[in-house]
């Protein structure tokens, strides 16, 4: 999370809430959200963005 106010987008889960796609966010409407109505093919290309910086920063800082 980046504000933690609802105003970045950085936390945006998108899910569907009869057949309408929403976003939530997950500092303002979370943490916890229903596993079952989020839009994965759409949220994990997202969640998954930037996991070749973090595997380079974690080989950098001792952590493979
Ligand atoms: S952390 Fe910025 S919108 Fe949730």
């Amino acid at each position: 999370m980046v504000d933690a106010t609802g105003m970045c987008g950085a936390c945006m889960v998108p899910v569907n809430i009869d057949g309408k796609m929403v976003r939530k966010h997950a500092c303002i409407d979370g943490p916890e959200l229903d596993a079952h109505i989020i839009d994965w093919d759409k949220f994990l290309p997202r969640f998954l963005q930037f996991r070749k910086q973090e595997d380079e920063s974690k080989v950098r800082h001792g952590f493979n």
